[in-house]
């Protein structure tokens, strides 16, 4: 038996339990004793569970007794990552933290339908862009930690992200009242407004200074093979349409590929432009150095070609002291496969009382964001015996 100390271990919930290979799980399982107040080993990865422990499982899951180690958070992350919508079943995650899971999830779904443009892939990009839809539908202030989440590094994936992100909070800003359908349609349109540059031959998008007129036509034909994607698809909504089609025309009549003015251009479209040119100015791209969201959305603001009714809040939203000021990196995040955020919320309230009245085993050593009561979110300390 050994103890280890300075170890955070987070409850798992019976339908994330459920959600993993039945007989053989990726991390190691404890329980909490609560005669002891201690936590035990009860399963160690890779082993093979009989039924009968898969049933007694299953109770202490249940009763709340389930826990997983941080060490395997990574693991426990990831799976989420691929089931997305078990992240709106885990009451630990933080606003921050689920606005993380679903940008690195919806980004994965995005590249793998942009590398295979076919519709049994967009069916999981659909599913994923569902549940973020869920998730907003019930408290439209939760796209705020996904605005201070977007990504620096101008990839086809995280383009698509910032500008799914960025154009719903634009949206949001404006339109205070809206229909779960329009917000379903609203944030397919964005993620998917770009999809037709995976027609783009690869040495144009890389191309460093000025495209040949034959190149440029090339570059905005990825408009048209938006569109053409999206029906295949079976997406013929207006939305969506507007979103691919117009989002590159400008209210002065300089943008492609129609030369819309004004009017002509649908308010999706107009934010649909705005959005993405706030993603591709805060990119470093091979003709421009990357801007700051602080310039970006200055410039974005103060240029004519844009409508000021939509742009408003990016004129002062990233200034220094302004609500996105304090931006995340989440580049680091894609590229390390996730740094797993350490703050989750450890146990129910119930089970707090349990430890307070057992400190042999229990050290509360930090605040947590999460308060569940007074003394219920807490990070603790077990003595844990070695699996
Ligand atoms: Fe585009
Ligand atoms: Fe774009």
């Amino acid at each position: 038996m050994a103890t280890i100390n300075n170890e955070d271990y987070f409850q798992i919930n019976t339908d994330i339990l459920a959600s993993f290979p039945k007989h053989r799980l990726p991390l190691n399982l404890y329980i909490f004793r609560d005669d002891i107040a201690v936590l035990e080993p009860f399963y160690r990865k890779g082993n093979r569970l009989t039924d009968e422990q898969i049933e007694k499982l299953v109770a202490l899951c249940e009763a709340g007794s389930v826990f997983v180690s941080h060490l395997d958070q990574e693991v426990y992350k990831q799976h989420i990552v691929k089931q997305l919508d078990l992240v709106l079943l885990d009451p630990h995650f933080s606003d921050g933290e689920v606005a993380e899971i679903c940008i690195l999830a919806i980004a994965k779904r995005y590249l793998n339908f942009y590398n295979q443009s076919v519709p049994e892939v967009y069916n999981a990009l659909y599913r994923d862009v569902m549940v973020l839809t869920e998730y907003l539908w019930a408290d439209k202030y939760r796209i705020m930690p996904f605005v201070r989440r977007l990504f620096r590094k101008a990839k086809p994936e995280r383009h698509a992200v910032n500008t799914m992100i960025v154009g719903t909070w634009l949206w949001m800003q404006q339109f205070k009242e809206y229909t779960r359908k329009d917000l379903d349609r609203l944030v397919l349109a964005l993620v998917l407004h770009d999809i037709g540059m995976c027609k783009t031959p690869q040495f144009i998008l890389a191309k460093q200074g000025r495209l040949k007129p034959e190149e440029k036509e090339k570059v905005i034909q990825h408009t048209y093979h938006s569109l053409k994607l999206v029906q295949k698809c079976e997406l013929t909504y207006d939305e969506v349409i507007h979103a691919c089609f117009e989002h590159h025309e400008r209210l002065d009549g300089s943008g492609y590929p129609q030369r819309y003015k004004g009017t002509q251009i649908s308010t999706i479209g107009k934010i649909t432009a705005l959005a993405d040119s706030f993603s591709a100015m805060i990119c470093e791209r091979c003709y421009a150095k990357a801007k700051t969201p602080e310039q970006a959305g200055r410039e974005l603001h103060s240029d004519s070609r844009y409508d000021t009714l939509y742009s408003t809040p990016l004129a002062t939203a990233f200034v220094q002291g302004g609500p996105m000021s304090n931006m995340i990196d989440m580049d680091s995040k894609a590229d390390t496969e996730v740094r797993w955020l350490r703050n989750c919320a450890l146990v129910f309230p119930q089970k707090t009382r349990a430890f307070a009245k057992n400190t042999r085993n229990v050290w509360i050593v930090s605040n947590c964001k999460h308060s569940l009561g007074a003394i219920s979110a807490i990070r603790v300390k077990y003595s844990v015996r070695d699996v």
